[in-house]
């Protein structure tokens, strides 16, 4: 249980808060170099998204952030707290590791701030970093808990062997992996994703999340993987890992996942790779019996690189309420619309607005920075709550804003 801020300790922090703000990307730079010191705290982080201007730089300063300017108003934090504890417990981050952040942080305000960084300044720091920590700390514990005390749950890593290695697309490549033990696997929630540790030869240990793509099962999980443009994890798994090669993994989280307890409509919309956890939900949908009005809409690039359309085809088909709409920006001689697409172009709000109950509905986003960027706002234009609009994106929550 987190102990209260003394009131000291907010108008200290509330203080510093503009300091921060001018100086928030400098002292997480600075910390992170202190943190990468230590081997073991360095290997958690994806290295892709680190380094001037890097991702994680800016996560990790804007949470700093949104959390000085709230310091009055903690319950805001809520969403990014769950989000960020789901995160930490796929790397699997303990306790133990929350001091080394303790050292660096206050240690780079110190070097950043220089004489502004008094005693004072870094004693209510440290506590106002403890009271996040501790929350952090608290749902890290119950999400642990959980996982073990689940059928089939785990936590750290467990091996899992590549059962089957797919081919989906000209870019896109499915592994289902099975427990190495022989195990169940705990039945995660439609949406979330998994944690991998890959040791990469010449390139030392590195931490990847995928999005499960199918329904739960309680034997196994699959994942389906885009080849990204000098991606070292997405070509490693497309060129070097086969049917029979064993991948660390550790157990579903995620803060993303398809509504259980509502009657609403669904809207799954997805560009490109960001179909993943929308085929899960799909999946999870079409197994049911009275599965309600779905719109599985997706855009692609072209029948090239547009994965698992048969298997959205057989998922749907002679199905009234499963409605989908596919729209490929540039079709190919050999695209046929009707068969292979129905759309070409992009998805747009007006399309949405005339062929789905946008406003009735609950919405689950997933695609690229530009496609997130724009449906979120776009909804939120046209009328749509802000609690009907689901989304994920596939890099830390911040980049999407910055
Ligand atoms: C919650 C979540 C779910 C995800 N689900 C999926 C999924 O279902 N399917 C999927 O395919 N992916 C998914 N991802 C993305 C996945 O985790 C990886 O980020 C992705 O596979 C790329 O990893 P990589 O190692 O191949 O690329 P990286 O080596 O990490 O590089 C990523 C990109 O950055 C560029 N890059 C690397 N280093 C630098 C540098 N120093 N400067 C500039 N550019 C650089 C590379 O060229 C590449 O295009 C998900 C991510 C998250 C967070
Ligand atoms: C109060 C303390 C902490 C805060 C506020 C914090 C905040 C965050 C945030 C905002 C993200 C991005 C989440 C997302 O949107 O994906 C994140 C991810 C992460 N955090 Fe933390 N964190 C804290 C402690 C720690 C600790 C103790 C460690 C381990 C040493 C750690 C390691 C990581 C890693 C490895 C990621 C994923 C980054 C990546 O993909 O490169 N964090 N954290």
């Amino acid at each position: 249980m987190a102990r209260e801020l003394t009131e000291a300790t907010k108008a200290v922090v509330r203080a510093t808060a503009p300091a921060l703000a001018a100086h928030g990307t400098d002292i997480t730079a600075a910390m992170y170099v202190l943190l990468f010191r230590n081997d073991e705290v360095r290997n958690f982080f994806n290295q892709s998204n680190q380094g001037e201007g890097g991702r994680q730089t800016k996560a990790l300063a804007n949470a700093i952030l949104a959390y000085a300017q709230n310091i009055d108003n903690l319950g805001v934090l809520g969403s990014a707290v769950e989000r960020i504890a789901q995160k930490h417990v796929g790397l699997h981050i303990q306790p133990q590791h929350y001091p080394h952040v303790a050292k660096a942080l206050l240690a780079a305000i110190k070097q950043i701030l220089g004489d502004a960084a008094t005693d004072e300044v870094i004693t209510a720091w440290g506590e106002a970093f403890w009271f996040l920590a501790d929350i952090l700390i608290g749902r890290e514990k119950q999400v642990y808990d959980e996982l073990i005390a689940a059928e089939g749950g785990w936590v750290g890593w467990r091996r899992f062997r590549v059962e089957t290695k797919r081919r989906e697309s000209d870019i896109i490549t499915s592994f289902v992996l099975k427990p190495e033990d022989g195990g169940p696997v705990v039945e995660h929630r439609p949406g979330q994703y998994l944690t991998f540790r890959f040791v990469v030869p010449d390139a030392g240990e590195h931490r990847r999340n995928y999005s499960i793509s199918s329904a739960s099962n309680g034997r196994h999980y699959r994942i389906s993987v885009k080849r990204e443009p000098s991606g070292l994890i997405s070509n490693y798994l497309h060129d070097n890992v086969s049917e029979g090669d064993i991948l660390d993994v550790a157990p579903p989280t995620g803060d993303f996942f398809l509504k259980e307890d509502t009657q609403r409509p669904v809207i799954l919309l997805s560009g490109g790779v960001g179909l993943t956890p929308m085929i899960s939900m799909l999946e999870t949908i079409a197994g049911r019996t009275n599965a309600g009005t779905v719109h599985y809409i997706h855009g692609t690039q072209d029948g090239k690189v547009h994965a698992m359309s048969e298997h959205v085809r057989k998922l749907t088909f002679g199905r009234d309420g499963l409605k989908t709409a596919i729209f490929y920006q540039t079709p190919h001689a050999d695209d046929h619309k009707g068969t292979h697409y129905d759309h070409e172009g992009f998805v747009t709000i007006e399309w949405l607005a005339e062929n789905t109950p946008l406003t009735e509905a609950d919405i689950y986003l997933c695609g690229p920075k530009p496609f997130l960027a724009a449906f979120v706002n776009g909804l939120t234009n046209a009328g749509v709550k802000a609690d009907r609009i689901h989304y994920e994106f596939f890099g830390p929550a911040e980049d999407l804003a910055a």
